[in-house]
């Protein structure tokens, strides 16, 4: 079993928003609390929210800033245990049976049996990759909320004793508990049982003055004051009655628009000349020209 205490990764919750800043992630205090309570407690934290507010990003940057391997299993409807946990690569063993028996000693039933299920024919998918692992990782468990049920089940069983059990080799234990991050976009409700294994994290749309601080983080070359009123008309945009709200990435794409076309600030025709990068309904876009842009749609 993984010692306890091995994987330990932040000492407080400043320490976990510092470190995340340093990679360029825009933690408020909500996400660095959890995320050392997680850390401390050597719990999965999973972390639902609307699309595009950082919930696979943080993932990746607990990764970076710990400095460790991150293993990514991205969920789909069917995905199975062959594609997520392990399965025998049944065309090398065919090949193996194949040159053993062209030679003249192939040997008995058994001594070929025991030779085909050899780990040289394991192919190990992201949640043995985790937990076999010998350096520290991040296991991040995109979207499970896509997941059948029958493999959602089979994931608790990983995520309760971080082992795994292959009939013909044995049991794999963890050499380390992985720091795990399951994210959701709640698209159907997840077992009780997952979720008791789990500390819980919902990350919303972020303040205005934290979605100028990621802006400033990740476009390179923007202004401050750029920065500051592209926060502000969004913070407006998401006030509206919108389809679909724009999110913390439409936000940076936007940003890089207005960058690309030198500007340095936002007047209602550029804004309306630039929502489709925000908007992505029409009758979205025209419900904000109509309230932000002062045009008529
Ligand atoms: N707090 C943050 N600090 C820095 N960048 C952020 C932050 N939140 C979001 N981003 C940026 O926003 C983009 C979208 O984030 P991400 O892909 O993690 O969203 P998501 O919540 O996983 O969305 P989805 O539900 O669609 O998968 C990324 O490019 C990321 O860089
Ligand atoms: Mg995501």
């Amino acid at each position: 079993m993984a010692e306890p205490g091995s994987t330990e990764l932040f000492a407080s919750t400043e320490a976990a928003q510092e470190a995340l800043r340093a990679v360029d992630y825009l933690a408020d205090r909500k996400i660095a609390s959890l995320v050392h309570l997680g850390s401390r407690l050597q719990k999965p934290i999973l972390v639902e929210g609307p699309a595009g507010t950082g919930k696979t990003e943080l993932a990746k940057s607990v990764a970076r800033a710990t400095d460790a391997r991150l293993i990514r299993l991205q969920c789909y409807e069917g995905l199975d245990e062959a594609k997520a946990l392990y399965e025998w690569d049944y065309r090398r063993q065919l090949l193996h049976i194949e040159i053993r028996g062209q030679r003249e000693h192939s040997g008995d039933a058994v001594e070929i049996e025991h030779d085909l299920f050899d780990e040289r024919f394991l192919l190990t998918r992201p949640l043995l990759e985790a937990i076999r692992s010998e350096e520290p990782v991040v296991l991040l468990i995109d979207e499970v909320d896509r997941l059948d049920v029958e493999t959602e089940a089979l994931l608790l069983e990983v995520l309760s004793d971080y082992q795994v059990s292959i009939p013909e080799l044995g049991t794999v234990s963890a050499r380390r508990i992985p720091t795990v991050f399951l994210t959701s976009n709640n698209s159907r409700d997840l077992s009780e049982a997952l979720k008791r294994r789990c500390l819980y994290l919902h990350i919303d749309y972020p303040s205005s003055d934290r979605e100028r601080e990621i802006v400033l983080a990740r476009v390179p070359g923007i202004s401050q004051t750029l920065a500051t009123a592209v926060a502000r008309v969004i913070q407006s945009l998401r006030s509206l009655e919108l389809k679909k709200k724009p999110s913390v990435s439409e936000t940076l794409d936007w940003a890089r628009t207005l960058t690309l076309l030198a500007v340095d600030e936002i007047d209602s025709e550029l804004l309306v000349e630039t929502l489709p990068v925000l908007l992505k309904n029409q009758s979205d876009i025209d419900l904000a020209a109509k309230e932000l842009g002062g045009t008529q749609p």
